[in-house]
């Protein structure tokens, strides 16, 4: 048995299979590796970088955090860019690379690279359906071919001792769902946990989450499973857990919506009650936080190029703000952000009440999850942030 799941609840260790109920597993190990928390969050291309990362994990609730994903090769040819991508520090602990290539040789010796300079674990992009990936042989391709891919993440898992996941769609589309199949098979070769985004690479983001379909792959093997795809609630990872068996949910465009989306599921699944929703004031103090680390990682003017992307986010909670969004687009420098900002608190007073909160017609409705939400209710998506990839 390679793959345990270790909780000092001893009711909730599940040593034969990684099926059934384990949302609150205090501990969780990735192969060799010790985990303090079951909550992940999802690589996303162009944001999930270190100032990002810095800034959730301040927040509690996440232990393992991933890089966007990094081209093994421009690794190897010790391109700059892939080494921005991978650049982290002590208190950007434990981190998982996301690699993504598709010649056998490359990915071992990125692997290895990585292991050499201290990175917790290595994480093999098989799920991103953009035609760059896939055209040579990488992404949702590496889905089609198993057997393929088992050797490359052989040659990957015997090469270093550090885990190795990969994360996978369901399937190319409805009618070739592999992800089951794929996992088994590389369960066999000694990977340690597969992440599964509960759609197919044809439905890029659209429709609902299967949930059905990943507790599919849970069923299929005897290793962690992560749920991932829509959760932007403590609810909504509850529902995962319970519906799919998962054994920890990775969390990726809700950190946006509540980057205290990780301490509150925590709290939730441990009490049953839900915190309270971050306060204005709170979400304006982390977003200038991580406008600062931004500024500090990728300098001023890039670092503000970079926010430019990142602010409309946060600003998705503030109520009325269109008066933020138009302006953020165009920052190039920090007092700019600070100039607009302060304007921008000034002119959404007129939408508060007596107390200071947002009166009711303004604020922002309740998030759901949108597998939670009844079908004749459902969104199509919930939106996709632009970004160096437009579908992932
Ligand atoms: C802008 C963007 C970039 C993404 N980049 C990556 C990536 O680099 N690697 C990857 O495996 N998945 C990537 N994804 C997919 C996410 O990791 C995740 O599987 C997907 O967004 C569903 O989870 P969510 O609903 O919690 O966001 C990306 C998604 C988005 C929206």
């Amino acid at each position: 048995m390679r793959y345990r799941i270790h909780s000092r609840d001893t009711a909730l260790e599940r040593p034969s299979s990684f099926t059934g109920l384990c949302y609150n597993a205090r501990v969780f190990a990735l192969g060799n590796l010790q985990l303090k928390s079951n909550l992940f969050l999802s690589p996303l291309a162009g944001y999930t970088n270190l100032p990002f990362r810095l800034t959730i994990r301040e927040l509690g609730g996440l232990d393992l955090a991933t890089t966007d994903l990094v081209n093994a090769r421009s690794l190897l040819e010790k391109n700059p860019k892939a080494f921005k991508l991978i650049e982290t520090n002590t208190e950007d602990r434990p981190l998982a690379v996301q690699l993504f290539g598709s010649v056998p040789e490359e990915m071992r010796d990125a692997a290895l690279f990585l292991e050499s300079i201290g990175i917790s674990s290595i994480d093999i992009n098989m799920g991103c359906p953009v035609r760059k990936v896939c055209r040579v042989g990488g992404g949702s391709a590496m889905m089609i071919e198993l057997d393929k891919t088992s050797a490359l993440v052989k040659g990957m898992v015997e090469a270093v001792r550090i885990p190795v996941t990969a994360k996978m769609r369901l399937g190319w589309d409805d009618q070739n769902i592999t992800a089951p199949d794929l996992a088994r098979a590389l369960q066999d070769v000694g990977i340690a946990a597969v992440f599964i985004h509960g759609r197919t690479r044809e439905q890029g983001f659209s429709g609902t989450v299967n949930l059905a379909g990943i507790r599919k792959v849970v069923e299929a093997v005897n290793m962690p499973v992560v749920g991932n795809g829509d959760i932007t609630t403590p609810e909504g990872a509850k529902m995962m857990f319970e519906e799919t068996g998962c054994a920890g949910v990775s969390i990726g465009r809700g950190a946006f919506y509540n980057p205290w989306i990780f301490s509150h599921t925590v709290e939730y699944l441990r009490t049953g009650d839900l915190p309270a929703e971050p306060s204005f004031e709170q979400r304006i103090q982390v977003m200038r936080r991580h406008l600062d680390r931004m500024i500090e990682v990728f300098g001023e003017e890039h670092g503000c190029r970079m926010f430019r992307k990142v602010a409309p986010w946060y600003s998705k909670r503030f109520g009325p703000a269109n008066a933020f969004n138009k302006r953020v687009v165009t920052i190039t420098s920090r007092a700019e952000f600070h100039e607009i900002l302060g304007n921008y608190i000034q002119w959404r007073e007129q939408f508060l009440n007596e107390t200071g909160e947002l009166k009711d017609q303004y604020r922002p409705s309740p998030l759901v999850s949108s597998f939670m939400e009844p079908a004749s209710a459902r969104r199509e998506a919930i939106p996709v942030p632009k970004g160096p990839v437009d579908v992932w």
